[in-house]
């Protein structure tokens, strides 16, 4: 099975600080994919280099074969990739239903004049979006809320708004960066279902968690940052029982403790 995203030796620097060393991961396509480590470890950077915001420093970053790094942000989009983001950037001008409907504005973009007369091709395209919409609403479970504004709601809709605003796009790779942090149990257990249909749909999922639960029950391969290094990889199982993390976690005092709290967990 191929992988929609491959990155090899990358290296982001921040002045003196290396927030990536020599990183690297595959996501296979249509896998959900985990990226773990105690604060400060270089998570959020890894997809900062996925959406260009960053160039590194050196490494490759592949999407579907094709190398993303040096391309502006703009035009990596087109590479449909769409990320949540660690704090929620919703649009608070903006009801639910217009926070959604602003992720198409890539598919908007380029048809000027089309859209400065509203001739009948944007008429249609505009409807056609409508359309997807009102699925999306459905599908993230938002339907009720769709007239209010996106800053009324509660923190956990909020997060599921931000991720159907990233499906508007039509991603082949969404990335989730701490989709389920301020949640309660329940919200996390809904978002949690949520991430598995968006699966489903052949979206390939990039997250970042630090909920071990939600990490270990979602994802089928993860990788272990600690200051920007890889320091373990592979199924949730082995994750789990890997000395290392555990101590870049908690110490090595607590180990045991640690072994006995993520076997619970999951
Ligand atoms: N634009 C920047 N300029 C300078 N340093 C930065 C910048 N962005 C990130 N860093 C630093 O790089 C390191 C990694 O940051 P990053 O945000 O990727 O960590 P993280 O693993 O996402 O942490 P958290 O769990 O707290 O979200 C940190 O030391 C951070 O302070
Ligand atoms: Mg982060």
């Amino acid at each position: 099975m191929s992988n929609i995203l491959s990155i090899t030796n990358v290296t982001v620097k921040f002045g003196g600080l290396v927030a990536l060393n020599n990183f690297h991961i595959n996501v296979r396509k249509g896998g959900i994919s985990g990226v773990i480590g105690p604060n400060g470890a270089g998570k959020t950077t890894v997809f900062n280099i996925i959406t260009g915001v960053y160039r590194p420093f050196s490494g490759s970053v592949l999407i579907d074969n094709k190398e993303l790094v040096g391309l502006p942000t703009h035009f990596i989009a087109h590479y449909h990739v769409a990320r949540t983001f660690q704090n929620i950037r919703l649009f608070s001008n903006m009801t639910v239903s217009e926070n959604i409907l602003s992720g198409a504005a890539i598919e908007r973009e380029g048809d000027f004049f089309s859209s400065l007369f509203f001739l009948p091709k944007t008429r249609k395209k505009e409807k056609e979006l409508q359309k997807k919409m009102e699925e999306l609403l459905h599908f993230c479970g938002l339907e009720k809320f769709k007239d209010l504004p996106a800053t009324s709601l509660p923190y956990g809709l909020q997060r599921k708004l931000e991720i159907a605003r990233a499906l508007m796009t039509n991603p082949k790779l969404l990335l989730l960066d701490e989709p389920a942090a301020g949640m309660n149990p329940t919200e996390k257990l809904a978002l949690q279902e949520l991430v598995k249909k968006i699966s489903k749909q052949n979206i390939s999922i990039l997250l970042i968690e630090h909920d071990m639960k939600f990490v270990m029950n979602l994802c089928e391969h993860i990788t272990v940052l600690n200051y920007g290094s890889v320091i373990a990889e592979g199924l949730p199982k082995e994750i789990q029982t890997n000395h290392e993390v555990i101590e870049a976690y908690l110490g090595s005092d607590v180990e045991d403790d640690f072994i006995v709290k993520m076997e619970k967990e999951s």
